[in-house]
């Protein structure tokens, strides 16, 4: 079982993402989970539903490291329960998840979350198109400044941060859609850091997580999704996901979540967690392809630029995806792993969940 553990006896994420969330022997032993399309749930007593109401409301604690008996879908179900419990091992630093019904729903939650009245928004240009109207259409009609940095200017956006009044968001796309300009995460999370009170540094990390950069760790607070893309990978659902290495970040984006009733339905939750365990092998070798038609393309006199990552030729982008990124992926990332078929330690090992024991 080599490639199963990494050196400290830990199981590696794609592994970690088969054991977690659902625990096979509260569901007739089915090997992936049942799919709740209940939008209401029963209560054990009017106690238990006086409980859960509470906690719903946030006049209640939910107990440490157990979720809350559902009530209602739109609230939380138990397949985004499997799928959000299932995705955090994939982003490193990550300790929650939340799951919302595409990618704009997720950044729209963010911002509707920690944008505060009169503050600004430093974010870098250009991101994707819907992100930008929020900005424009929604935000600063409401009084929030925004306040535009282009992509990859590492020495602009320290300074839009530094001097930005009352900023209460960075966000930042990086790769950017569509010029794949880089911006650097840690140099623009430790200004932010100089605020007080310090802004949320959000990453769109769409293009290049889970595999290849992990935003979290370099010092950003939240990382956003669009799932449609590489996370479910075959261009048939739309989803979006929010992580965060504090857990207080994504039980207020619930919050807001229950009031714009925009969580991921149940089937794409259970489509989307069945695709987690191959995400890295995907893109792994999606990016192999595409390194090879950038290459091909390269060559080519109809062609006049490839905005591609390894292919920039300008000093600070080569540095920051040096710095930033496990990008282009070595040749050992694509290794399969062995199998044991004994009784080996380690193989299958499932984590039940009390709060599945409804079902
Ligand atoms: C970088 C990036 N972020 C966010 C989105 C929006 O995601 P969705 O289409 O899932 O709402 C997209 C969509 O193309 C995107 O490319």
């Amino acid at each position: 079982m080599a490639h199963l553990k990494d050196g400290s006896g830990t199981l590696r994420p794609p592994t970690e993402v088969l054991t977690r969330g659902f625990d096979p022997s509260l569901s007739f032993g089915s090997a992936r989970p049942a799919v709740f399309r209940s939008s209401t749930y029963v209560f054990a007593s009017p106690e238990a539903a006086e409980r859960a109401f509470s906690i719903a409301g946030d006049r209640l604690p939910a107990e440490e490291g157990k979720r809350a008996d559902l009530i209602y879908s739109r609230i939380s179900h138990p397949n985004a329960e499997i799928l959000e419990d299932q995705m955090v091992p994939l982003e490193r630093g990550a300790r929650d998840a939340a799951v919302f019904n595409s990618g704009m729903a997720a950044i729209m939650t963010a911002f509707f979350t920690f944008a505060r009245p009169a503050s600004s928004i430093v974010y870098t240009i250009p991101p994707y198109g819907g992100t930008v109207r929020l900005v424009h259409e929604f935000l600063e009609p409401f009084g929030v400044t925004g306040i535009a940095v282009a992509a990859g200017d590492t020495a602009g956006l320290d300074d839009a941060i530094r001097a930005a009044r009352n900023p209460s968001i960075v966000f930042i796309e990086t790769p950017a859609n569509p010029t794949m300009m880089m911006t650097d995460i840690r140099r623009a999370a430790e200004r932010a850091a100089q605020h007080r009170p310090k802004p949320i540094v959000m990453v769109d990390n769409t293009f290049l997580g889970p595999a290849f950069q992990h935003p979290l760790l370099l010092g950003a607070d939240l990382v956003l999704y669009s799932a449609t893309k590489y996370l479910s990978g075959f261009s048939d659902m739309l989803a979006g996901a929010a992580l965060a290495a504090d857990p207080e970040i994504i039980h207020q984006m619930r919050s807001r979540r229950v009031m714009f009733g925009n969580i991921l339905q149940p089937d794409e939750c259970w489509m989307l967690d069945g695709r987690l365990p191959t995400v890295s092998l995907r893109m792994n070798r999606q990016s192999k392809n595409a390194q090879r038609i950038a290459e091909h393309l390269a060559g080519k006199p109809q062609i006049r630029r490839i905005y591609y990552p390894t292919l920039f030729e300008d000093d600070e982008q080569i540095r920051i995806r040096q710095a930033q990124c496990d990008y282009p992926p070595s040749e050992n990332d694509d290794a399969l792993g062995t199998f044991d078929g004994g009784n080996g330690e380690g193989a299958n090992r499932r984590r039940p969940r009390a709060d599945f024991g409804r079902h």
